[in-house]
């Protein structure tokens, strides 16, 4: 039976634990939290679930690090909570949940692990990059939910546009999980056309493309504004990843990866679609954007490079950063 952790059982974790559930992905899961009788009431709940399955032999228990050792995947969504109950800008965060996720990694290092590690606290791409400097563990072993949600809401936008499922979209936003993120149009295939065809065609204007970006960019806190937290489309996703590595899917997902060499401003996590499997992902061949695409994605990820810089400094982590 496979076995896997998750570290922090909030709207998030929950919502990760009854998706994977639901998406038949069976294994024992070990739920961690800062309030282990709150672990042990979502453990119960989601057996009940699972129990009510005709063919799900899945088990939740409250645990703790040292049930984390023999665990393939291990899934952080620990977080302090936003000033004022609301989360306005996921840098908000920033301080605290770093401190938060040095301390967790520096549990799960001492507890043994040897698995893949799976980070959706925010924000993502620098707490991605926090743990891994902390933990020393293996990059292409370490990934942030990074924008695969940025992703998913751009071709549900998309595909209530053109009439066309989500699915037949190819499409990936890049970049920040947050306000630094883009939408690389010149690589967007739908079928074997682009989205200049349907821009001909007259079913979407410049404007309306020019406007995508932003409306992905608010689609977070249009959902807060209404309900407070964001849970069931991060849940999704983060089951989705970890059932892709357990599968050995060899699928290519936009995720917060340490950007490699042969990008300016390299290693720090930063969205790109990469190949994801049982060992963790693979980088694809380097993406060739446009020259407008590439000053964006050089100039967002600059910013989030010297925000980690600082960052890292602050907390006196030793890194390579330069
Ligand atoms: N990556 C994404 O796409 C995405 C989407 C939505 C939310 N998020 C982020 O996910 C995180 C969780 O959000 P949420 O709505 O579930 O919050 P939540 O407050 O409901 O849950 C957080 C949980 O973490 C636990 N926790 C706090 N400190 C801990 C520690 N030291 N060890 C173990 N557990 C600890 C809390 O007790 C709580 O149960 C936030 O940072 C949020 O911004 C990410």
């Amino acid at each position: 039976m496979n076995k896997i952790g998750i570290i922090g059982v909030g709207a998030v974790g929950s919502s990760f634990l009854y998706a994977s559930l639901n998406k038949q992905i069976e294994a024992d899961y070990v739920l961690v939290d800062a309030f282990f009788d709150y672990a042990s009431a979502q453990a119960k709940d989601l057996n009940d679930a699972a129990c009510s399955m005709a063919n799900n032999g899945s088990k939740f228990f409250a645990g703790d690090y040292n049930d984390l050792k023999d665990a393939q995947i291990i899934v952080i969504t620990a977080s302090v909570r936003p000033k004022d109950g609301v989360l306005k800008d996921r840098l908000e965060l920033l301080k605290d949940n770093a401190k938060l996720i040095i301390e967790i990694g520096n549990k799960i290092k001492a507890s043994g692990f040897k698995g893949i590690t799976i980070i959706a606290s925010n924000p993502v791409d620098i707490m991605a990059s926090v743990y891994q400097e902390v933990t020393q563990f293996d990059s292409s072993r370490v990934i942030s939910s990074g924008t695969i949600l940025e992703t998913a809401r751009m071709k549900k936008f998309l595909s209530e546009k053109i009439n066309v499922k989500a699915a037949s979209i190819t499409g990936f936003v890049i970049g920040e999980h947050g306000s630094r993120c883009l939408i690389p149009f010149s690589k967007m295939r739908i079928g074997l056309g682009s989205l200049k065809d349907w821009l001909a065609n007259g079913t979407i204007t410049h404007e309306w493309l020019d406007n995508l970006n932003q409306k992905v960019k608010d689609e977070a806190f249009e959902i807060i504004s209404g309900k407070g937290i964001t849970n069931f489309g991060v849940g999704e996703n983060l089951a989705e990843i970890v059932q892709a590595i357990l599968t050995d899917r060899q699928v290519v997902y936009s995720l917060g990866v340490k950007l490699p060499d042969e990008y300016r401003n390299s290693g720090i996590y930063f969205g790109l679609p990469v190949i994801l499997g049982k060992n963790g992902y693979r980088h694809l061949p380097k993406i060739r954007l446009e020259e407008d695409e590439q000053k964006i994605f050089d100039d967002y990820s600059a910013e989030i490079k010297e925000t980690i810089i600082q960052l890292l400094d602050d907390l006196k982590i030793e890194h390579n950063l330069k």
